[in-house]
């Protein structure tokens, strides 16, 4: 099976074409491309991303990104056929009334289509529906019905949490035949999202013994207000350092480290000790803020050691919480597999802590490699072929808004 991700949630624009087969139990499968179009430099100055812009980008960069990745990817074969310029014409002038409305940028950026005109040799096209942005998410999907119609190829919304799950699953050896086995999870298995939108741990089960899947998903512990990238880039903006802030924070957290430096005071660590499997970063977060404004008042500015020290105090604290959270999910529900995902998990202090914790355990633990850590395409086209809800194509074929 061959599928089309389409992935818009928040400031990546992203593209991929995945080929799976169903071998045994297992599932194999090949990366036939995958384009990552990011905005960050964009939205840099907002010191976030900017809803409205990223709309706008999207719909820039969708058109001009299908139309690479399909010259990319000649060894999907030949087009199951070229539709006749009538028919296309027609098409393409209700598809552009219906949208120029909702979606001026995408219904602009039709120019130069005729290779539209050759349906792809795709079975079906996998779309993030949510959790992100919905300006942005709202492209995506309109961009995936507009193909889906044109095309006659059924869609499969895609959660983006699932995404990263699956991301993570996806292994970078490539077998002497070409493809590549996707990881495999030892039921039941936990998952540690942890992005900047999100924080959640989910529990993961095959569908029966026979069946694997699509996999079942049951978010047991989430973030009650800020997510843990969402922190990260909070506290890097209370420190002046450029979004996103994960990276700048952990970089410092680094030097401090090396420097031997510590922090003169111990920042809290929320709900570390609460009986259940939540979350909460906004307090500290306003911690950090009160920190700062008492250094500022003690010696009138903020030095480098200042902030390579809290840096380094923020990132202990992170992952005091997070692993002290892991252990209590693993031991909860048994878990005999760790995945976590998300755009943090590229934070080396974190991974450290997990890779310890799964020897403790003696549990196979699974990351994203780089190219799929942060948003992308191809966790959306693998989670959108491990499914089996399809909608015909048009998402919204029975009127109902799909996002959450
Ligand atoms: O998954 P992702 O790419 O996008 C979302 O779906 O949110 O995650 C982005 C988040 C940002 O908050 C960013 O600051 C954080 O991941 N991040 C990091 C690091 N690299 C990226 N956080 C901590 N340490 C890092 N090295
Ligand atoms: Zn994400």
């Amino acid at each position: 099976m061959i599928t089309l991700g389409i992935e818009t949630s928040c400031d990546e624009t992203a593209l991929a074409i995945l080929e799976t087969k169903q071998e045994g139990a297992g599932l194999q499968y090949r990366i036939v491309s995958s384009l990552i179009n990011s905005q960050a430099d964009l939205h840099r100055e907002y010191g976030g991303v900017y809803p409205t812009l990223a709309k706008r980008e999207h719909g820039r960069n969708l058109l001009p990104l299908l139309r690479k990745i399909l010259i990319e990817s000649a060894q999907i074969g030949p087009s199951r056929h070229v539709m006749d310029d009538n028919t296309f014409q027609t098409k393409i002038a209700n598809i552009k009334s219906k949208y120029v409305d909702k979606n001026s940028d995408l219904v602009d950026s039709l120019v130069d289509i005729d290779f539209l005109r050759h349906v792809p040799n795709i079975d079906r096209i996998a779309i993030t529906e949510g959790p992100g942005l919905e300006p942005a998410l709202w492209v995506g999907i309109s961009f995936a019905e507009i193909l889906g119609d044109l095309w006659s190829i059924p869609i499969v919304p895609v959660n983006h949490m699932e995404g990263h799950v699956v991301g993570s699953l996806l292994s970078n050896n490539v077998q002497d035949n070409g493809w590549n086995q996707l990881k495999e999870i030892r039921y039941p298995g936990i998952a540690l999202l942890i992005s900047g939108g999100h924080t959640e741990i989910v529990l993961i089960d095959r569908q029966s013994d026979e069946k694997v899947f699509p996999l079942r998903y049951n978010i047991i512990g989430q973030t009650k207000d800020d997510a843990v990238g969402e922190a990260y880039d909070k506290v890097a903006r209370l420190l002046e350092l450029p979004y996103p802030g994960g990276p700048q924070i952990s970089k410092l957290a680094e030097e401090a480290s090396r420097e031997g430096l510590e922090f003169i005071s111990k920042l809290p660590r929320p709900m570390l000790n609460s009986d259940n499997l939540d979350f909460s970063f906004s307090g500290l977060k306003t911690a950090v803020l009160y920190s700062i404004r008492d250094e500022k008042n003690l010696t009138g500015i903020i030095s480098n050691e200042f902030k390579k020290g809290l840096a380094l105090e923020f990132e202990m604290c992170v992952e005091e919480i997070m692993s002290k959270k892991l252990r209590k999910a693993i031991d909860k529900v048994g878990a005999k597999t760790i995945i976590v995902g998300g755009g943090v998990v590229a934070n080396v202090r974190l991974r450290r802590a997990f890779e310890k914790l799964s020897i403790e355990y003696d549990l196979p633990l699974y990351f994203p490699s780089a190219h799929v850590s942060g948003d992308n395409a191809l966790m959306i086209a693998l989670a959108g072929s491990i499914d089996d809800r399809t909608y015909g194509n048009s998402l919204k074929a029975d009127g109902t808004k799909r996002l959450s």
